[in-house]
């Protein structure tokens, strides 16, 4: 499995508006060519994809993606997002969350943290009983698995983002760290590369994504010393089951 994340766009409805200073539409189509360049199986885009909460900022993904990716596309959505349009526009193309999709030699199951009113996520006990069920369901099968959502799942040592994380993350934690097929937990929302992981499963990278518009300050150094490029992250489970994952980053145009 072949997994490219890219995360936090955060488009609006307009080709040339600038976000944060950023031109967010020719950045995201910028980004949007490292599909082309690495075939992934699948595209995960991990949040904040709409900054204004608009149909027109849905519309402009759905037109870009239907117009550079092939490959099965997953959507979950962020803190900025509007869930009822981004499903409305893009939920009949593409898999939304909470979802799962079945990839070769693979599984992704993606979670909505999206709280109404809030800057902090919360999965909430319906969404998080559905992914229990889930979790029964596929307990024997031994298929790697790779869970997003958008809210990282435990503090990162930032000052004003950890103000801002998901609230009900000990439960998430305490239902994921014994799913042995589980091989990474990856997330949007802090605009900059990070890794760490819970206590209780070492083995079990929990990844940050950079956002594919700005970066934000850095807690870690970026691996490969472009912390202020846009990027994403490519995922690749092998054959014999493990991970392999590095941090992307292009110039911006
Ligand atoms: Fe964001």
């Amino acid at each position: 499995m072949r997994l490219l994340q890219l995360s936090d766009p955060h488009l609006v409805a307009s080709d040339a508006a600038l976000v944060r200073e950023r031109p967010a539409l020719a950045l995201w189509n910028r980004a949007l060519e490292q599909v082309a360049l690495l075939e992934p199986d699948a595209l995960v885009i991990t949040g904040d994809l709409a900054q204004d909460e608009s149909w027109g900022a849905y519309q402009r993904l759905r037109d870009s993606l239907d117009r550079h990716v092939r490959c099965p596309v997953a959507l979950l959505p962020g803190n900025h997002d509007r869930p009822c349009l981004l499903e409305a526009v893009l939920g009949r193309r593409h898999v939304t969350a909470p979802g799962e999709l079945m990839l070769r030699d693979g599984r992704l199951i993606i979670l909505n943290s999206h709280w109404c009113g809030h800057s902090a996520g919360r999965l909430g006990p319906h969404q998080l009983a559905w992914l229990q069920q889930r979790l029964q369901a596929i307990a024997a099968d031994p298929t790697p698995l790779v869970v997003a959502l958008h809210h990282p799942p435990m503090a990162i040592g930032h000052p004003v983002l950890d103000t801002m994380s998901l609230v009900d993350h000990e439960t998430l934690r305490t239902m994921l760290t014994p799913i042995q097929p589980l091989k990474a937990v990856v997330f949007g929302h802090i605009h900059q590369h990070w890794q760490g992981h819970w206590p209780d499963r070492p083995d079990l990278p929990l990844l940050g994504c950079p956002s594919t518009l700005k970066s934000m300050q850095h807690v870690q150094p970026c691996p490969i010393e472009r912390a202020t490029d846009p990027g994403g992250r490519l995922l690749e489970i092998n054959a014999l089951g493990a991970l392999e994952q590095r941090v992307l980053r292009w110039s911006n145009p």
